[in-house]
């Protein structure tokens, strides 16, 4: 077996890279990144790590969630704002439902680059090749839009960098104070059922935090109360960019990946032999891997084996999403083949990926319905093969769109143009974000 190296990944076979008309361009860019400061640090990301070992102990629940792609045209405040307190609004409700600690992963900050299933799209007998992320590409349907432009990586830095830097302040600034849960509500929730049953939690919440102020434990002398932990993750795809932001800690002289705390290896990139998993095989960090219904018992074993042979707890994050209806189909064999192998993993549920339909308006969507049937399925399967589900992986925003189908603010087919923002995937709004959260919050009870 060679070596790894930083860029041993260019010798194996890549899928879903750009094609840059300008290779002078790039290798310029892929040179100034290297000498960027890095986003994060190996020692966060080695806390991420052990947190995540207390998920696989089954002692903790991971929440991860976030835009399916980031984009240029929404990095406002208000946006970055929105998702925050809607995953702190998730989050107090998982912790409260299941009484555990909730390891908070956000899609954020990084997730720009998106793996296609086709090279090409074609409008109305024009075809144009497909948009790949604001990394790489527009979304704008013109020849020039779709042309991969390598100084978009630049600007991907630098909206990393910054809502990073907002994630940082609202984490650890005083937003995320718990005695300000009850701030966390946003305008349009407030007729919902989900708000009521958010609202009930707070004041329970609120009740406590009177009495742990009687014994002397408030938000001024306990950092637990005054700040949250808040970790980013994003699909580590477009290798050149994550390879310039590779760095040696000068403590350990481990490489880990600094474009964010976790990356993951999508489905359609996870071939044992490929570049994406020679890459991931070389950082510290701790990894996700998708795993859709094509997934082979033997894949899975040769990645565990590859991407974590001293089986470390916290690693590796499988993201199962097979959609409602196959899980059943998929789940116990890979449960069963973990199980014979004896490797530590967290297990969560990516409940949005193989839901996505066709709505007759030609949106693309995601039934509500579907999504909490997976969720369900999920549970059931760990709950009786006697394996614990350790976190769900959702595609959401605070804002109030109108991507996926239904939920109590009863988005109908009929609705989803008028405020369809997304990037790529349709997203769960605030309202069905936090009634998803609730659901998950019985289920962890009832396991
Ligand atoms: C995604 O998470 O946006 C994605 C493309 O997922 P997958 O690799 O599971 O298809
Ligand atoms: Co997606």
């Amino acid at each position: 077996m060679s070596e790894w190296t930083i860029n041993s990944w260019r010798q194996k076979p890549v899928l879903q890279v750009p094609t840059y008309p300008d290779q002078k361009a790039l290798e310029e860019v892929e040179g100034r990144l290297t000498s960027f400061p890095p986003l994060v640090f190996a020692g966060e990301a080695d806390d991420l790590k052990s947190q995540l070992a207390d998920v696989a102990n089954g002692k903790a629940f991971l929440l991860q969630g976030g835009d399916c792609a980031e984009s240029f045209a929404e990095h406002g405040a208000d946006h970055i704002r929105d998702f925050f307190r809607v995953f702190l609004q998730m989050s107090l409700v998982l912790t409260h439902g299941s009484s555990m600690p909730v390891v908070k992963v956000g899609r954020i900050a990084g997730q720009f680059a998106k793996p296609r299933s086709a090279d090409f799209e074609t409008i109305d007998g024009v075809e144009l090749p497909s948009y790949r992320g604001d990394i790489v590409n527009s979304i704008g349907f013109d020849e020039k839009s779709r042309i991969p432009d390598p100084r978009r990586m630049l600007m991907a830095y630098r909206q990393s960098a910054a809502t990073l830097n907002l994630l940082r302040a609202f984490a650890t600034g005083g937003y995320a104070n718990l005695e300000r849960a009850h701030e966390w509500t946003v305008g349009f929730l407030k007729d919902s059922d989900a708000y009521s049953s958010y609202k009930e939690v707070v004041e329970k919440i609120d009740d406590s935090i009177s009495f742990m102020k009687a014994m002397g434990i408030s938000a001024e002398n306990t950092q637990q109360l005054r700040e949250t932990k808040f970790y980013t993750s994003h699909e580590a795809l477009l290798l050149g960019y994550e390879e310039a932001l590779t760095r040696k800690d000068s403590i350990s002289g481990d490489y880990y990946a600094t474009s964010g705390h976790m990356l993951w290896i999508g489905d359609r990139t996870r071939q044992p032999d490929g570049a994406h998993v020679e890459y991931f095989s070389g950082i510290k960090n701790p990894i996700g891997i998708k795993c859709g219904p094509s997934i082979s018992d033997e894949d899975l074993l040769v990645l565990l084996d590859k991407l974590n042979p001293k089986n470390e707890a916290g690693r590796i994050t499988l993201i199962a999403r097979f959609g409602d209806g196959n899980v059943e189909s998929h789940l116990p064999r890979l449960i069963e083949v973990v199980k014979k192998s004896g490797h530590k993993v967290v297990w969560t549920c990516d409940p949005m990926h193989g839901n996505t339909i066709k709505a007759s308006s030609g949106f693309k969507t995601r039934p509500f319905e579907k999504v909490l049937g997976e969720v369900k399925s999920f549970f059931k399967i760990h709950r009786e093969m006697g394996t614990y589900a350790g976190g769900v992986h959702v595609e959401m925003t605070g804002s109030d769109v109108t991507e996926c189908v239904g939920g109590v603010s009863m988005v109908t087919e009929d609705d989803l143009s008028s405020r369809y923002h997304t990037h790529c995937d349709p997203r769960l709004n605030a309202s069905q974000s936090l009634e998803l959260a609730f659901l998950i919050a019985k289920e962890i009870a009832t396991s």
